[in-house]
């Protein structure tokens, strides 16, 4: 889905972005250039950022508490 018209940037691409290490909407500007023009899709650009970092922390919390088994 194109979240930002203006640009032309999918949600997919603000998720690879959060991958990637971006955090805020201030980075999602700067490096994609979201929001950047009518400014129409800030809050759903926002609220695909906060939902994929919150993704992306429980993901990480998972992995870290795995137990490590060794030979
Ligand atoms: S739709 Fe994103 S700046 Fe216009």
């Amino acid at each position: 889905m194109i979240v930002c018209v203006c640009n032309n940037i999918s949600d997919r691409e603000i998720r690879q972005a959060v991958e990637l290490g971006l955090t805020s909407m201030e980075e999602l500007r700067r490096d994609l250039g979201v929001a950047t023009c009518c400014g129409q899709c800030f809050s759903c650009a926002e609220e695909i950022l906060s939902e994929h970092l919150a993704a992306t922390a429980e993901i990480q919390e998972t992995v870290l508490k795995r137990p490590v088994f060794s030979n």
